[in-house]
């Protein structure tokens, strides 16, 4: 998957595609992600890519003709069905489902606001899906993006190692994580439960199915709920 993100702050973006699993994905080729400077579609030599907003009030808006360009130059140059992604806390709230949707497309273009946002007219020109990753104002889009392609890119096939720990996954499998240890057998009194060290792998999956299960009643009960496709037959 070819993926491209806009933004006025590529260190920041740059350094955190570098490590874990999106590191991973671009060593490997699976994901092709490349951090492109918005001020490189600047209208001037100064660089200029946000301006006053006309009417008055706090703050700068990104330029239309800036970002415009910028997103139907990279679009062209990626060549394939690419979908374009504003990260924006009005738009469509992003969960597993979605991410596994995006895993389907050869091409991202994720776009990173700043400031008071982007001029409107680039929600009217651009083809462009607003995806919001909660309630709650971040100063831009790059963390967005971030969880965004992050979340993406386990989805893409061999980013994840096991491909046993993406299907049982919370969200994938409808349930949450069942509890897991490792060593010291005991710490501070407390031992991990006896059937991990049984070496019976069938009550261990069994544990860990009930395990599961108690959680995702205890925390997410909504996950369970009848109708949401989760997996979990009604009692
Ligand atoms: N940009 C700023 N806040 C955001 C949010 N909650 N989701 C997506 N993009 C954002």
């Amino acid at each position: 998957m070819r993926c491209d993100i806009l933004t006025l702050f590529p260190a920041a973006v740059e350094s955190y595609l570098a490590v874990g699993v999106l590191g991973k994905a671009a060593i490997s080729g699976v994901l092709v992600p490349r951090v492109l400077d918005l001020r490189r579609w600047a209208g001037n030599r100064y660089g200029q890519v946000d301006d006053a907003p006309f009417g008055g009030g706090a703050g700068m808006v990104l330029m239309a003709p800036v970002v415009v360009r910028a997103v139907r130059e990279v679009v062209q140059a990626q060549g394939l069905p690419s979908r374009i992604v504003i990260p924006d806390p009005r738009g469509r709230r992003f969960d597993d489902r979605l991410a596994r949707e995006l895993a389907g497309s050869p091409a991202l273009v994720l776009v990173c606001g700043r400031y008071e946002g982007f001029d409107e007219r680039v929600f009217e020109l651009l083809p462009a899906e607003v995806i919001s990753i909660g309630d709650y104002i971040l100063a831009g889009g790059e963390l967005a993006a971030l969880v965004i392609l992050e979340a993406t890119a386990r989805h893409l096939p061999g980013v994840v190692g096991d491909p046993d720990s993406v299907a049982e996954d919370s969200f994938t499998s409808g349930l949450l994580d069942y509890p897991v240890y490792t060593r010291p057998r005991e710490f501070e009194g407390l031992a991990v439960p006896e059937v991990l060290l049984s070496g019976d792998h069938a009550a261990v999956r069994r544990w860990r199915r009930e395990q599961a299960l108690a959680r995702t009643r205890r925390w997410r009960p909504d996950l369970l709920a009848p109708g949401t496709g989760t997996g979990e037959p009604e009692q």
